[in-house]
């Protein structure tokens, strides 16, 4: 997956890094900008799917053609054989590399020479020109805001959103422009207000729903790479026994396992003094089970559970709350001394799941 953002043209090149860090949650391992007369480019790696690939964004030999790229062009080893054979020295075995190549070679055409599921940006640097372009079937998502001379662009619209100036411009733009007087003034100021409120809400709400690393990676993977993420930062050894097989689930029941695990993640590293992390996902007789596993402390589980009712933290509620709403439950079991064992059993809900297409 990963994550890719940037301005061409006469903006606020500056803002490409808080553009950049909005996206954080696609990239969170590397994170790199190129900018220069004209451009800004950045992007963020996942680097667990992206063992092999390099840092972007990524420039031709002379460092005046910058591309970026969030997915994965097929037809990458045929179109590198080509560029190598056309006298192109390629300095990496990352797809995206061949961009500024194929740029070279083919300008505006280069669409054309790509096949795979792909957002692209391109900035030649001598012509001053920049091209942005998506896969035929838009499984990668590219937003962008013209804004004067300047186009922005990124993998999600958050971080649009994140460009100062962004939410103004929208507040009744067309309106603005006439002189309002008396009354209308007070009401458009008021609807300013209403509409500056509301895009801070989608904002956070965006980053409260569903997590985009579920899209990119299913259930599994997304585990994997969380499971991973807070044992290392929390230098816990930890052992995954996730089920096989790619096949995706009902969202709302891949975004609860997810959430669970990771609130129960949370607590392991916050509450037990683990050294071990063990994190299952079974699915058999009809049910999801997601099994959080730690050799830590303990706790007393009745206590804890007063104390939460109590209104005095929310997780444990939390857990419980999202395996209720689903026809599921949680069963938590810890003793002092002996760890604590967090288990979400979640029924799969009959019928046909929707293919993914984010
Ligand atoms: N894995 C765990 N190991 C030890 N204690 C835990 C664990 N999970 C939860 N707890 C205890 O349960 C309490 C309630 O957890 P929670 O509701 O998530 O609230 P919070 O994490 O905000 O304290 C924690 O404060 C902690 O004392
Ligand atoms: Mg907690």
């Amino acid at each position: 997956m990963c994550g890719i953002c940037g301005v061409f043209g006469a903006g606020d090149h500056a803002v490409v890094e808080t553009m950049l860090e909005t996206l954080r949650h696609r990239g969170p391992d590397d994170s790199h900008i190129i900018s220069g007369d004209g451009f800004a480019i950045g992007a963020r790696r996942l680097s667990i799917v992206d063992v092999a690939g390099g840092r972007q964004p990524l420039t031709n030999e002379d460092g005046t053609v910058t591309a970026a790229q969030n997915g994965e062009l097929y037809n990458f080893p045929e179109a590198r054989d080509a560029l190598v054979r056309r006298g192109h020295h390629l300095a990496t075995r990352t797809d995206t590399e061949i961009l500024p190549h194929l740029w070279e070679e083919y300008g505006e055409a280069l669409p054309q020479q790509i096949d795979g599921m792909f957002a692209v940006a391109v900035w030649d640097s001598r012509r001053q020109v920049g091209l942005l372009a998506r896969d035929r079937m838009g499984k990668k998502p590219l937003y962008y805001w013209q804004h004067g001379e300047a186009l922005y662009f990124a993998s999600e619209l958050k971080a649009i959103l994140a460009i100062p100036g962004f939410a103004r411009r929208l507040n009744l733009e067309a309106l603005q422009q006439k002189e309002a007087p008396g009354e209308t003034a007070a009401r458009l100021r008021d609807s300013t207000a209403i509409v500056d409120t509301a895009l801070e809400q989608v904002r956070s709400l965006s980053l409260t729903l569903r997590p985009s690393v579920l899209d990119d990676l299913g259930l599994a993977a997304a585990l994997r790479w969380a499971v991973h993420r807070e044992a290392a930062r929390a230098g816990l050894e930890a052992e995954l026994a996730l089920a096989p097989g790619d096949t995706r689930m009902q969202p709302e029941l891949e975004t609860a396992c997810f959430r669970i695990a990771q609130e129960a993640l949370t607590n392991v590293v916050r509450h037990a003094q683990a050294s071990r992390v063990r994190v299952a996902l079974d699915r058999n007789d009809g049910e999801l089970t997601l099994t959080v596993g730690d050799d830590g402390a303990g706790f007393d589980v009745a206590a804890a559970r007063q104390r939460a009712v109590a209104g005095e933290s929310l997780g444990l509620l939390g857990m419980e709350e999202r395996a209720l709403l689903l026809g599921g439950r949680l069963e938590i079991e810890s003793a002092s001394g002996a760890g604590t064992t967090v288990r979400a059993r979640l029924p799969l809900a009959a019928g046909p799941v929707a293919e993914d297409t984010a």
